[in-house]
């Protein structure tokens, strides 16, 4: 898929293509990921005294070459998803697989062969490039630690062909990044990237930083480069609407949590998590007829602390759905029984149900809103427009 337009549409070929690679084979298999952060109190003798619940218990497969969108807002455990999955920060618990091989917990040579094959490009390339290191000195650093990948007498060959693969001229390789535009930098921290010819790339906000108009071309960029390299992609953003033209599956987060996960048709048109359904009436609609059928849902209330995340459902405080039973229960991330075709995907909601479908069929028929005020309710206020 290439960036067209905020309304294209998947070509049959592409939805074709799509549907093969949701097939694929899992290249990375996350099982009850968890990541806290310690909060201490007292200066010499420091005393545990809660944790930051970043990442609690995320399950998910990332499969040979695809793109895996990973939405959420901000604080919701992303880039410490991203960390963790990288080898960077140690989990606190869980298990992730690197092609069947338990990676989460290796050191040494292993952990070496793992960080070759698995890469990041990060949010901002105005602070991830050291200002004092030549373009060719940052995208052969990896070379250092990999001397197998390129030997030192290839190295400045190696690097100016990254520079042509990403779109830069190899002659800038003397370079350094404040002589470079923004998107430039995000070429910059791509090519580095690709250096040491990872089979897994994880974006962690790769344009987030960057105008729109150069959003557009480094997605299709790596668009192009996922082609040429058979890479599977991790990509993080905290917008639905970036992650559309890219990905073929994308996993909603909150709160340290998955809510929901399927394929982007699954997701953008059959969304039955009610935070699922919030982020993306937040979306723009270019097309003004289908802005009628999609009144806005204004969240209320702020996002909880995941230092004390709420019971049952962690959703629950902001959620115009929410029962007694999202209180005491925590929603598992399951195809819910009671839906079926593209509405029964993996979503983590005791009531899942399409907008507009409530109360019509999910168990007991519990579709009633709460109104603002009740218990774990928040509101659901539609918007014209
Ligand atoms: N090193 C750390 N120590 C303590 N808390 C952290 C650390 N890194 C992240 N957090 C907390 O974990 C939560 C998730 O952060 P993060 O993964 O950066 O979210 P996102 O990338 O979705 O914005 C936030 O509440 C953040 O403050
Ligand atoms: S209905 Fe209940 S389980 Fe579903 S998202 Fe709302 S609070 Fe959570
Ligand atoms: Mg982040």
């Amino acid at each position: 898929m290439t960036v067209d337009g905020p309304d294209s549409v998947d070509s049959p070929v592409e939805a074709a293509f799509a549907q093969e690679v949701a097939r694929g084979e899992p290249i990375l298999e996350v099982r009850d990921l968890v990541k806290h952060f310690p909060l201490t109190r007292g200066v010499l003798f420091k005393k545990q005294v809660g944790a930051v619940k970043a990442v609690d218990g995320v399950s998910f497969e990332l499969r040979q070459g695809e793109t895996l969108g990973i939405v959420g807002e901000s604080g919701c455990g992303k880039s410490t998803l991203a960390k963790v999955l990288m080898n960077l920060e140690p989990a606190t618990g869980g298990s992730v697989r690197f092609k069947g091989e338990e990676i989460s917990r290796l050191s040494g040579a292993g952990l070496k062969a793992v960080r070759r094959n698995i890469q990041m490009v990060f949010q901002d390339p105005y602070t991830s490039l050291n200002p004092r290191m030549t373009v060719g000195d940052i995208i052969g650093e990896p070379f250092e630690i990999h001397t197998e990948v390129a030997p030192r007498g290839d190295r400045r060959k190696a690097v100016q062909d990254l520079l042509d693969v990403v779109g830069l001229n190899p002659e800038y390789i003397n370079r350094y990044p404040h002589q470079f535009s923004g998107g430039q930098r995000q070429r910059i921290g791509i090519a580095r990237g690709l250096a040491l010819k990872p089979e897994v790339i994880i974006c962690d906000e790769p344009v987030s930083a960057l105008d729109v108009s150069v959003q557009a071309q480094v997605i299709n960029l790596l668009e192009q480069l996922q082609g040429e390299f058979n890479l599977s992609y991790m990509f993080i953003a905290h917008d639905l609407s970036i992650v559309r033209h890219i990905s073929d599956r994308v996993g909603v987060m909150y709160l340290g949590k998955m809510v929901e996960i399927g394929s982007d048709l699954e997701i953008y048109e059959h969304a039955t998590h009610p935070y699922t359904q919030a982020l993306l009436s937040a979306v723009p609609v270019p097309d003004p007829s289908a802005r009628e059928v999609r009144d806005r849902i204004v969240l209320t209330g702020d996002v909880p602390s995941p230092a004390n995340p709420p019971s049952g459902c962690r959703f629950r405080t902001r959620c115009w759905k929410a029962q007694e039973r999202c209180v005491v229960e925590v929603p598992l991330l399951a195809a819910p029984g009671w839906l079926s075709g593209l509405a029964a995907h993996e979503s983590a909601c005791h009531f899942a149900a399409e907008r507009g479908a409530e109360g019509s069929g999910e168990p007991g028929g519990q579709g009633e809103p709460k109104a603002p005020g009740e218990p774990g309710a928040a509101g659901e206020q539609p918007e014209s427009g």
